[in-house]
This record gives C-alpha cells, structure tokens and sequence, in this order.
C-alpha cells in the first residue's frame, strides 16, 4: 500500500516537471532553470542592442556604438605565422608633406625622407612556381577593381579617369621599372602626388598583391616559372 501510494506520488512529481517544461510556444525555451548559463549579457565589441538582461537604455538604442579600436590595435589574423607576419601594422611613417597633400593629421608624422628609406623594404609575399598563378590572378582582380581607372589596363597611365580629361598625371608604369617594391608599397599605401592614399581600401597583403601584378605589366614575363622552377624574370622581391 504504502509502495503503491509513493509510486504515485512519484509519477505525478515527475509528469508535472516534464510538463510544466513545455509550453505551446515553439519558440520558448520553456521554464528556465539557470537562464544565467543558457544566455550571457552579450558583451559585444561593436554591437550594442540597449539591453542587457531585460533592462534597455534607450539612449544606446539610438546612437552608433561601433568605436574605432585604440590606436596600434592589431587585428586578428590567425595563427599562420606567415600571414600574421604581413598583416603586422607598416613601421614606416608618413613623410610631413602628406599633411597638407593627404589630410593626414596625427602626430606620428616627422620630416624625415620615410619614401627614401622604403627602397630597402622587399615584397613580403614571394613568388614562387606553386602560388604565382593564384597571387596575379588576384593582383589582377584588385588591379582592376581598384586602380585601373587612372592607370589603365596596361598600366600606361592612360585609364578612362585620364582618357576622358577628368584627371592627369598618372605616369606609365614602364617608365617606374626601376622603382622599387618598397617604394611602390609606401605610395600605395600613404598616396603619392595626385594618388590617394590607399591603406583603408587594400590591407597590407593585398597590396603587396597588386604589386606583383604591375610587375607583369612592366615585364610580360614575371611571375612566369621556368620547368626547374626558376623565375623567368628575376624576382624584384630578392633583388632590393
Ligand atoms: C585617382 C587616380 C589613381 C588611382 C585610383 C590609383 N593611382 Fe596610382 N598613381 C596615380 C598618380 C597620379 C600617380 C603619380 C604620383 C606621383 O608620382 O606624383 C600614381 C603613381 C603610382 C605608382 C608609382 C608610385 C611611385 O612611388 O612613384 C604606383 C606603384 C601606383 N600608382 C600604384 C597604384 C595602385 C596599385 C593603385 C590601386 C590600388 C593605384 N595606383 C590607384 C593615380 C592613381
């Protein structure tokens, strides 16, 4: 009797729990034992909803929360060494004649000849037999999205931007073979004369990229890999 009467007992416990845990919402999670362990106040960088835990701040609702990270954040870029090794933040500075030309006001700017120093710096992404292919394939890519309207398919310095009179003064590429890629990144990167700066638009390994890709339009044979595996056109990324 009494067994028969705590099974009962047991059942009815344990069909109310079971129970009580649905409900005909499908969205519902159903009653919450832990809700702390089910959903965390989302602490996120750059979003912010004016809620945390039910109580919303209507203030933050309404205003753009996204702050630019502090000053020599370095992004995450995985752990390839390699590719965290091109993505490190550029160590050369700006020249103080940007200051007025590229609208560059920070405190980071000295008179010394950064443009000069560059010379020294090689092409970080090297070449070789297996990745050329995929490297100037993407060069290409972002040599046409991104300069080809004031340097020109060919890299002549006659894209539409100067064909159709709106703008002057690119220069012909084969007339810059000498220019190192050193040089090349830091005008990229900083702008130069009449060409902006390009450092929020490509990031460092893009540009390092697109470089290789002018390369071919000064050579028509670099990136081109003899069957031994040696460079047609000496590697620019080796010689400086
Ligand atoms: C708005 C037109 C314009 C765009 C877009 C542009 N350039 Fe230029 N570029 C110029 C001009 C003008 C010069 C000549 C600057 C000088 O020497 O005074 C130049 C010069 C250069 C040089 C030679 C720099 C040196 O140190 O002598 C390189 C390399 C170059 N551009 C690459 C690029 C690449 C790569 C892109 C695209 C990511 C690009 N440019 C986009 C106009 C442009």
């Amino acid at each position: 009797m009494k067994k028969s009467f705590l099974k009962i007992v047991g059942t009815v416990a344990v069909s109310v729990l079971v129970l009580s845990s649905c409900t005909s919402n499908a969205d519902s999670p159903g009653l919450e034992y832990m809700p702390d362990m089910y959903r965390s106040p989302a602490i996120e960088a750059y979003v912010d909803y004016g809620e945390v835990r039910g109580r919303i701040d209507e203030t933050k609702k309404t205003r753009l929360t996204a702050m630019a990270p502090p000053a020599f954040t370095i992004p995450f870029f995985g752990t390839d060494s390699t590719e965290v090794r091109l993505m490190m933040p550029y160590s050369r500075l700006a020249n103080e004649s940007f200051k007025a030309s590229h609208g560059m006001y920070n405190d980071q700017l000295t008179r010394e000849d950064h443009y000069t120093a560059a010379a020294a710096d090689k092409n970080m992404l090297v070449l070789n037999a297996g990745n050329a292919e995929a490297i100037l394939g993407k060069g290409k890519e972002l040599f046409t999205a991104m300069c080809q309207h004031c340097h020109g398919e060919k890299g002549d310095g006659n894209g539409p931007m100067v064909t159709s009179g709106a703008y002057s003064g690119v220069p012909n590429y084969a007339e810059r073979a000498a220019l190192s890629d050193g040089q090349m990144f830091y005008s990229i990167y900083y702008g130069k004369g009449m060409m902006g700066a390009h450092r929020s638009l490509l990031n460092k390994k893009e540009i390092w990229t697109v470089i290789h890709y002018i390369r071919t339009l000064q050579s028509a044979d670099y990136g081109k890999f003899n069957a031994n595996g040696t460079a047609a056109v000496a590697d620019t990324t080796k010689q400086n």
